[in-house]
């Protein structure tokens, strides 16, 4: 029978580390066990969550209602060509555990995301990214449960309208579905190396690699985030805070004219996306520390917990980081962190 836990604390679910209690707490390991929750008064009477790795949220305050925790697990091979391989996996398995699972058996498409804490459940929810590589790329198709009839549902990568940092399961979807799978396709041979975000090309030529593979791109990525990203076991945070804005040509020419060095990558329609992490260095944050709070001395978008920070602190710190963005140079800048 499913267990239904009653508050507890959160500390350990949550890369910021911030101690919230939940109201109710509860794992689900299969399909069916998740349904049987839904059919409680705890589901039924109270707001839910569902929970992965806790990676991209910060809990503000206590939460009163029911923490679904996804723990359900398995990698499977459903079909195999000698060029591709196609596999399943339940949400509940870690991300970069499936990442080096990919990796030992050559199988290529993810090695750029290695190092991305977090579950497999969770990574079509913004869609995740790093180093010229998003999830959208590999991914064919999820499947979900529908919170409110218990149906299973599949969703085509298509359907699943992906974005940068987006996807439907954040706006028509959003707290409507549990993701139970997802299934992606890999490559056996040809693989589409992505070796084209600066970084990447350096670190490789610094690690003397002289033919690129999907170990050797594993490696390096895990390289370069090691030097710039806070370890949460060590120092509290969810990665980015915030989303890199994407403003109007016409904006972004203005702001040359004043901040002549602002770097901007070139989006589809007249667009630029501008690193957020550049913005908030300007304003002077980078390694700034408030009380229990900072910004991270390596990377301006990662907001860190130094000492048994509250959610608020964190709130409040983000709602400063905004507002002098705002005031320096006309862009309103996203959470990309879940804020509950
Ligand atoms: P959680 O934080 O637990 O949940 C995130 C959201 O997804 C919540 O809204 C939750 O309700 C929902 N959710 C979770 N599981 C399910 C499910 N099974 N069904 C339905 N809804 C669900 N992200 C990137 O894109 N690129 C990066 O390079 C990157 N680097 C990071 C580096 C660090 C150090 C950290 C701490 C975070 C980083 N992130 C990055 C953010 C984060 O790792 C990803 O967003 C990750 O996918 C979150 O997974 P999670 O299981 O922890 O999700
Ligand atoms: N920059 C600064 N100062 C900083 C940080 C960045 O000036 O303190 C500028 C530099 O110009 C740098 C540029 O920003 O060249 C880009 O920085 P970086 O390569 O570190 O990437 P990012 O845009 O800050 C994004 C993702 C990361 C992802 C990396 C690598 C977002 C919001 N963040 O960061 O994802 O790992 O690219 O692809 O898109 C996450 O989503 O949590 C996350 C960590």
């Amino acid at each position: 029978m499913i267990q239904i836990e009653e508050n507890i604390n959160l500390k350990p679910f949550n890369t910021f580390g911030i101690a919230v209690n939940a109201r109710y707490f509860s794992k689900v390991s299969t399909a069916e066990e998740l349904l049987e929750l839904t059919q409680t008064p705890e589901f039924k009477n109270e707001k839910h969550l569902i929970l992965g790795g806790g990676s991209n949220i910060l809990f503000k305050s206590d939460f009163d209602g029911l923490i679904i925790k996804t723990e359900l697990k398995g990698i499977e091979v459903i079909d195999e060509s000698d060029e591709v391989v196609i596999i399943k996996v339940q949400s509940g398995e870690l991300w970069h555990d499936l990442v080096l699972h990919c990796v030992n058996r050559q199988w290529g498409g993810i090695e750029n995301l290695s190092l991305i804490p977090g579950t497999a459940g969770a990574s079509p929810i913004q869609n995740i990214g790093a180093y010229g590589v998003e999830l959208k790329d590999v991914l064919k198709e999820v499947e979900g449960i529908d919170l409110t009839t218990g149906e299973k549902l599949t969703f085509t990568n298509s359907e699943c309208a992906f974005g940068y940092r987006d996807s439907i399961f954040k706006h028509q979807l959003k707290e409507k579905i549990f993701i139970s799978s997802i299934t992606l396709s890999l490559t056996k041979k040809n693989h589409l190396f992505n070796t084209s975000y600066g970084a990447i090309a350096d670190t490789l030529k610094a690690m003397n690699v002289h033919e690129v593979s999907i170990q050797s791109i594993s490696d390096a990525v895990i390289q370069i985030r090691k030097n710039k990203l806070p370890d949460p076991s060590q120092l509290g945070n969810a990665g980015s805070f915030f989303k890199n804005p994407v403003i109007s040509f016409t904006h972004y020419q203005s702001l040359q004219k004043t901040f002549s060095t602002i770097p901007g990558y070139h989006s589809v329609n007249q667009e630029v996306k501008v690193p957020a992490g550049w913005l908030i260095e300007q304003c002077g944050w980078k390694g700034k520390r408030i009380n229990h709070v900072g910004v991270h001395a390596h990377q301006a978008l990662v907001i860190v917990n130094y000492d048994n920070a509250t959610g608020e602190e964190i709130f409040d710190l983000a709602q400063q980081i905004i507002s002098s963005v705002k005031q320096k140079f006309y862009i309103t800048l996203t959470p990309e962190v879940n804020i509950i």
